[in-house]
């Protein structure tokens, strides 16, 4: 992990995973171009995330909403009048910065969710000036991060329009939709994948905080009547997760290990239902390969919690700039159900047969991911300098590598080698992620695909024309086994599943 922000961005572009975008108009802040590798990369993390919470389960289903919905959405969950960060203004060259990430910068401590004044007093109290020109900052005033556009030919008041901030509100909005084709029964949640925009002031860190993103959210609806009652958390209990609660913060604490049981016990976590979710997703990032020493769970601080969330824990990630938020983890209670049926006038709540009557459900866990964040996380995670090698390996899971095998016919000029090269490659292709290189030395070869995370490169010699054997070489090990071609097939499968 010794590699920079700076450094990995410029391995993901030299190998084509992510590319600045509009680079040869000299670029466009916040705004990043997935290439050849990372498109397949981020597809493979999102359809892991898609089976670990929506396939593999029979209590979450799935939607894929618009990206633009009707303006009194974002009126109604609160992002119009309150989706803001506080901006502070150079009096001389007028270079805009986030007023919390320049004191975090300036103090190194955390401003998440200071107050205007608050903000102006410790920029006055400890002379913060602008970096750029050294000028004064003017007073700090509230920015909207939404994205605003025109819908229909007129660009008029009344067809203002936004880019969505959050995939969330698309789930609320068909909440009733879904109640009514599914056959849904509370608990159970709904699952989003899409792109979110923010019109971040200062975006930074690469793919960290980014003005066009990509989320993978889950509303998770519960009984008001049943909020303690998590019928899976008995799966979860010894789970153990390094935690950092409001309280150790504000008591400058060391986050401490604890099991999902202490954490319900000693009621650091008031909630099983939000218990339960945090544990799930950190096993999501766990059961990936992920060194559990790199991910924690803190909770926001009052200050810090959002509009609409009663309660909220973020999986962090030990990033090369500091533990910093992977996935906010809210307890949004019935706050944007309740916002929606207030300003729709619909009817959004469920008919508990039991009961035998309505209730509008609670949200006690909203896991929100993002697919940029995670993707920067198995980038970090999977690369490796190996001074031996004099090559990078890139050690990405199974699942998430954009190509599992290569073939490598590794005798030159041999019309029958090749031949039987391509035969190999052609049947591994239909079932596996699967490369061709034919150009260069072995070693160049192993070197390049070790590079871009492929896991076995497979080479076919003089000797597989007689024994009709291949070597199968292991990226992480460069240990090397012989294989009839006839079992290639089900080898790579039982290697991938181990
Ligand atoms: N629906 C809740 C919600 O949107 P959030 O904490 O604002 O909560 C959830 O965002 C996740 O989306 C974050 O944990 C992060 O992974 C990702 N995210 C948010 N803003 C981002 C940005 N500007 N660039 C990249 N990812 C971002």
């Amino acid at each position: 992990m010794a590699l920079t922000i700076e450094e990995m961005a410029v391995f993901c572009k030299k190998k084509g995973f992510v590319f600045p975008n509009s680079e040869i108009y000299g670029g466009m802040a916040g705004f990043f171009d997935y290439g050849p590798l990372g498109v397949e990369l981020k597809n493979n993390l999102k359809q892991a995330w898609w089976n670990y919470h929506v396939k593999r389960r029979d209590d979450i289903v799935g939607i894929d909403g618009a990206i633009i919905a009707s303006p009194k959405v974002w009126v109604a969950s609160g992002h119009v009048g309150g989706f803001s960060d506080i901006l502070v203004e150079c009096k001389k060259c007028h270079a805009r910065e986030r007023a919390d990430v320049l004191i975090e910068d300036k103090l190194k401590i955390s401003a998440d969710g200071m107050k205007l004044d608050e903000i102006e007093s410790l920029i006055a109290k400890n002379k913060i000036v602008c970096p750029k020109c050294k000028g004064e900052f003017a007073e700090p005033s509230k920015f909207n991060l939404m994205f605003q556009t025109y819908v229909g030919p007129k660009q008029s008041e009344e067809n203002i329009a936004y880019l969505r901030p959050e995939t969330a509100q698309l789930i609320f909005t068909n909440f009733k939709n879904i109640l009514d084709t599914s056959r849904v029964k509370l608990p159970f949640g709904i699952a989003q994948v899409g792109k979110a925009f923010r019109n971040e002031i200062a975006p930074r860190n690469f793919l960290f905080r980014c003005r066009e993103f990509e989320q993978m959210e889950i509303e998770y609806f519960v009984h008001p009547d049943k909020l303690k009652e998590c019928s899976y958390v008995n799966e979860v209990m010894n789970c153990e997760l390094l935690t950092y609660s409001a309280e150790m913060q504000e008591k400058n604490l060391e986050p401490k290990k604890y099991k999902v049981k202490e954490l319900l016990d000693k009621k650091i976590v008031k909630l099983s239902w939000h218990a339960y979710w945090l544990a799930t997703e950190y096993n999501f990032f766990i059961n990936l390969g992920v060194n559990p020493e790199h991910i924690r769970i803190r909770q926001h601080k009052k200050s810090e919690l959002a509009h609409y969330a009663s309660d909220c824990w973020d999986l962090e990630y030990k990033f090369p700039f500091g533990w910093k938020e992977l996935q906010g983890i809210a307890d949004r209670s019935d706050f944007d159900l309740q916002q929606h049926i207030k300003h729709s006038g619909k009817d959004l709540s469920w008919f508990d047969e039991e009961g035998k009557k309505k209730v509008v459900p609670f949200v006690i866990a909203e896991p929100s991911l993002g697919v940029d964040r995670s993707f920067l996380l198995f980038m970090f995670e999977s690369y490796h300098d190996d001074k031996e090698r004099g090559n990078i390996v890139l050690k990405l899971p199974n699942p998430l590598t954009p190509y599992y095998c290569a073939v490598f016919p590794l005798v030159k000029n041999k019309e029958e080698v090749a031949k039987l090269a391509e035969k190999v490659y052609k049947e591994l292709k239909g079932c596996y992620t699967c490369m061709y290189d034919e150009s260069g030395s072995v070693g160049r070869r192993y070197a390049r695909a070790d590079e871009i995370g492929v896991k076995y490169c497979v080479t076919i010699d003089f000797d597989s024309l007689d024994d009709k054997a291949v070597t199968i070489r292991d990226r992480d090990t460069t240990k090397q086994i012989r294989v009839p071609i006839t079992e290639l097939k089900s080898k790579l499968y039982e290697l991938f599943l181990k």
